[in-house]
Parts: C-alpha cells; structure tokens; sequence
C-alpha cells in the first residue's frame, strides 16, 4: 500500500487532541438520497481546508452539519472538541458560518447589520465597535459601511456575507464558495483575507474551482457523491498527476479496430472519445511518462485511420480532480490509499 501523504501519527492513531475539527462516519440522508456517506476527516488548528467536489458532491450538506445547523442521520463532528449535536451552542459561538446564500437583512447598512449579528453572537456591546470595525476593514467594506445591503452588488454582499461570518472572531471559519460571484480582483482579495485569516484561525472553504485551492488550502478533501475520495496537500496531488501523460489524437476514419488495440495496450489511465462524424479526438492517458508516441502512431496507422495531429502533455491538477470524480465507481482501495491511511 502506498500512502500520498505522510500523516502525524496522531492522526494515524485517532488521539485527536490538536485537531479543530474531527469528523468521524458523518452521514446524511435525505430520504433515500444518500448526500453525505460516512465522511472522515479532521483539520489541525491554524490550517486552512479546501473542500472540493463537484456539483451536488456534498459539500453544502457537509457544512450545515459541521456548523450545527443540520443534525446528521449518522456519525459525529466535533468543533474543539464540542460536538455539534449535542453541544450545539458552543459550537455556534466558535463558528464562522458563510452559508451558500447568505442571510443578509437588505434593508440595513451594511455596518448597522455587522453590529446585529456581532450582538446576537455575544459580543459584547463595549467591544461591538471596535470588532465591526475590524470586519468591515478585513473585508474591503470601509466605502460601503453606510450603505443599505440591498443596493450592494453581489460582490460586494459576498464581502458582507465574509464581515458576518469573522466579526465575533471566531476559532473556526466555514466558507461554502466564498469566491462565487466576485470579479477577478475580488477573487484575489477575498483569497487574500482568507489567507491572512488562517493561522489564528481554523478554516474550511468549499469549492468546486480547482485554482481556488491551490492558492489558499494546505491540504484539500475531494468528495464525490458523498464520499471522500482523496485527501492530500496540494503538492501530493500535483505529485499524483506528475507522472500521468496525455496524447490527444485527432483522426478520421473507423475507430473500431483502434479502440481494440488501445485496449490491450499496457499501462494506460484512460481513453477517451469525442467524434463528430467520422473526425474524431481521442485523449489517451498514461500511467507513466514513457514516451508512447511512436507506439500509438503505429497503431493509428495498423488501424487505417488517418492522422491529422497528435499532442502531448503531462496531467494537470485539473486532470487529477476530474479523474477522481468523475469515475462511475471510484476505485477507492486502489487510488485513495491516502485517505484510508489518514482517516483511520
Ligand atoms: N434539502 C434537501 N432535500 C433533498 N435533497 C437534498 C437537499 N439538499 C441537498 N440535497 C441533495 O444532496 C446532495 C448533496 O447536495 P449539496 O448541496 O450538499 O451538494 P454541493 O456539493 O454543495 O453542491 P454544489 O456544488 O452544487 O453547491 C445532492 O444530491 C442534493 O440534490
Ligand atoms: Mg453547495
């Protein structure tokens, strides 16, 4: 067995008393859908999270759960050490919560609005001032602080949405697609808050924008279908994809007889077809970064198919994330060695 990321050996052995956040056999169902399927995980103090997976992965439904705002059918997360069911207060108090739509009162200033949530959160009255002032500054809103919520742009409501989430200060901050809706140079400055904010605080960001992880997250969960299907840093990730290669072909003529030679042909990852009547693309992955041009020239030829251009190029991280969640059946046992190494 193979581990993609060498764990602390607390993490290993389950004593869980640095983490921030433990996540142990999380479920949900809704109905008979099953949107979180016995998720594991946990998040050391100061570090900052990316959760990444695809459309309906279960991000969304993971978060409402971490923050208490939705029981789990199954299993348990815990907030330093608070658990969110049984302890659901204290977990609030210590959370941070961008939810995907924030609930923001459009008829208040964005500061009048900061000075509601900053008392409903238990700031104190004497400290409501100076902690709104921090937000609004963090958060990029100081020529906005009077204006009323409604007349905001959407990004600037995003930036209201983050002021809301931090301004009692709390250990963990939980951030479902906190980019979304920004313009480029918001999208750096949010990104930028972000990474300033970790350290001192504990944070899961979810998204489904692979860039976004790579330039915010130490470490990055990929879900699909409910399920944890990698966790890795960043830099194993990429190490994942460094040895993958592809080729993309584009012919003509009748794929049959090629399809049946790739499909004796050693080491392949993957091959896949796009074809618009007789033109075809044809994308072939490798496992290692031989150099199998030759061998594919010679079978497109054997196969009397015609040749137009062939393209080489070693496997992105995108590569890797589409690979990983897009798979009918993840093969979980023999890609993600990894995440059964660091959530056991
Ligand atoms: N209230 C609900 N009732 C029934 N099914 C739900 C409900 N909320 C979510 N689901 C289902 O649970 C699954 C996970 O949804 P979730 O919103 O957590 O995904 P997500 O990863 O946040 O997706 P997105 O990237 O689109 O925000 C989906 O299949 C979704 O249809
Ligand atoms: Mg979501």
């Amino acid at each position: 067995m193979t581990y993609g990321i060498i764990e602390p050996i607390s993490r290993l052995s389950g004593q869980n008393n640095n983490f921030m956040i433990t996540v142990e056999h999380l479920t949900k169902r809704y109905g008979s859908t099953l949107a979180v399927n016995d998720l594991n995980f946990s998040v050391d103090a100061g570090e900052i999270l990316g959760f990444l997976g695809p459309n309906g992965a279960g991000k969304t439904t993971t978060m409402r759960m971490l923050t208490g705002y939705m029981p789990p059918s199954e299993g348990t997360a815990k907030i330093a050490g608070f658990d969110v069911l049984e302890d659901s207060l204290a977990v609030r108090q210590r959370i941070g919560y961008l939810p995907e739509t924030p609930p923001l009162y459009r008829e208040m200033t964005v500061q009048g609005y900061l000075h509601f949530v900053a008392s409903i959160k238990g700031v104190s009255a004497g400290d409501r001032p100076r902690r709104v002032d921090w937000a609004i500054e963090r958060c990029g809103l100081t020529e906005r602080r009077h204006q009323l919520i409604r007349k905001l742009s959407k990004g600037f409501r995003q930036r209201v949405g983050i002021a809301q989430a931090i301004v009692h200060d709390p250990p963990v901050i939980i951030l479902d697609e906190p980019t979304v809706g920004l313009d480029p140079k918001q999208i750096i400055e949010v990104r930028n808050l972000i990474k300033s904010l970790a350290g001192d605080h504990t944070i899961i960001l979810s998204t489904h924008i692979l860039p976004e992880v790579s330039m915010t997250c130490n470490r990055v969960v990929i879900i699909q279908k409910g399920r944890v299907v990698a966790t890795d840093t960043i830099d194993q990730l990429l190490n994942r994809s460094d040895n993958r290669t592809q080729y993309e072909l584009k012919l003509s003529g009748n794929l049959q007889a090629l399809q049946a030679a790739l499909a004796q042909f050693p080491d392949l990852a993957g091959v896949q077809t796009q074809s618009d009547g007789d033109n075809h693309l044809v994308t072939v992955t490798t496992n290692g970064d031989t150099d199998i041009g030759p061998e594919l020239t010679a079978l497109v030829v054997q196969a009397g198919l015609r040749l137009y251009e062939m393209n080489r190029r070693r496997a992105t991280l995108e590569d890797v994330f589409l690979q990983l969640t897009t798979s009918e059946d993840t093969a979980e046992d023999e890609v993600f060695a990894s995440e059964t190494a660091a959530d056991s």
